[in-house]
């Protein structure tokens, strides 16, 4: 069996009642939800609701119409962004962010909108006094990474949101990395969007994600086309979360999902985290001693995230991965994991690192073996 060390990229395995609950959907809800009145129909609509409801229970979203669902979280944040934002705005990001946001935001500069790009440490962090700043000259939107795919790195929410909030900017949070592992309440944080794939850390399948909406917040769609509710007019509809859900929703995906937070709550979302943080923990102070390791991104004692960079001194990340699939079983990735400018900002450009991402489902045992196998490549190297 492989070790499978690339959670960060999509989870796996998934829990046996997600699968059990994508198998079920496609077997006995075969319907379109909101596309008819029959049982079928009924039935598919009931896991789609379910899910909203577990979703906006999950992250602290009073009203579950404000939990549009996506097909990733790269959509979550594009509709985030070209619906919010128009010619003239000024919007502000960070130096580490993924292309989920920094593409988009891109198109949109290109489109009129000033886009400012604030600079992270050389451990992915924010400096709230830049964020300050930059913030009391007016901005529509800040768009930022809770936790840095690349270094692990986690942003101090609370402090963000608390600037956000002084100078009247919206705040929109790609929890791509978090979602899942560290706990999120938008209502109590005051978050305006919030970005989140369901395929990542809420260990629901591939093609889910999803978007929360502060009720006060009004985005022009992304898609459009129907849904069900309003035929007649060509307009889409004003209510959420109809208005953002064109087409047919994908139900297994969903019912997956939902089975996924279920999981995860019954198995108390804080243990499971706290299982994650110290086979990261594990992995990093294995890692730390390796001669010709070098790791990046904040410490093992340090408040992160459950990813680990790090490169064998002298050999491209691309070749260490590969040793690592054909001659140990371990997956990993290597590269840039699309943040090319996180890389400029911790100093690994062009080349990149190498990924280890665990899971809720990664043993000891496994960290173990991967240190180990980078011991062996070390030395070899
Ligand atoms: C920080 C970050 N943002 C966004 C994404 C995109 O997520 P998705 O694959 O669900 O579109 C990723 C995926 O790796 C990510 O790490």
């Amino acid at each position: 069996m492989a070790i499978y060390l690339d959670n960060a990229a999509t989870s796996f395995p998934k829990p046996e009642a997600v699968y059990r609950a994508v198998d079920q959907a496609l077997r006995h809800a075969g319907g379109n939800p909101g596309r008819g009145g029959h049982g079928l129909t009924l039935e598919a609509g009931r896991i789609v609701l379910d899910a909203r409801e577990s979703a906006a229970r999950f992250f602290g979203v009073r009203n579950s119409e404000r939990v549009v669902f996506t097909p990733s979280a790269t959509e979550a944040v594009n509709l985030a962004l070209f619906g919010l934002l128009t010619a003239g705005d000024r919007v502000l990001t960070s130096s580490i962010e993924h292309n989920a946001v920094r593409r988009p935001l891109y198109r949109l500069q290109q489109l009129g909108i000033e886009v400012v790009s604030l600079a992270c440490d050389p451990d992915g962090r924010l400096d709230l006094d830049d964020l300050e700043q930059q913030a009391s000259r007016g901005a529509r939107l800040l768009a930022i990474s809770h936790c840095s795919n690349v270094t692990g790195t986690l942003q101090p929410l609370v402090e963000i949101a608390t600037v956000c909030r002084r100078f009247g900017v919206r705040l929109l949070v790609d929890a791509a990395q978090s979602a899942g592992h560290v706990g999120i309440d938008v209502g109590a944080l005051g978050i305006d969007l919030l970005a989140v794939p369901g395929h990542k850390g809420l260990l629901g399948p591939a093609g889910t994600g999803l978007l929360c909406v502060a009720e006060d917040i009004r985005l022009e769609p992304l898609v459009y086309g129907g849904t069900g509710v309003n035929s007649t007019s060509l307009d889409m509809p004003d209510r959420l979360p109809e208005r953002f859900e064109a087409g047919t929703p994908n139900v297994p995906g969903l019912a997956g999902l939902q089975a996924g937070i279920a999981w995860l709550e019954e198995s108390g979302s804080d243990m499971i985290a706290a299982r994650v943080d110290a086979l990261t923990d594990r992995l990093r102070r294995g890692l730390e001693v390796v001669d010709r390791v070098k790791l990046f991104g904040p410490g093992a004692d340090k408040v992160r995230g459950s990813v680990v960079s790090f490169v064998i001194e002298g050999q491209d990340p691309s070749v260490t991965a590969f040793h690592l699939d054909r001659e140990y079983g371990i997956c990993a990735r290597a590269g840039l994991h699309c943040a090319p400018e996180a890389h400029r900002t911790i100093g690994t450009f062009p080349e990149g690192t190498v990924r280890f991402s665990p899971g809720p489902f990664t043993t000891e045992t496994e960290v173990d073996q991967a240190v180990e196998a980078v011991s062996e490549l070390a030395r070899r190297a």
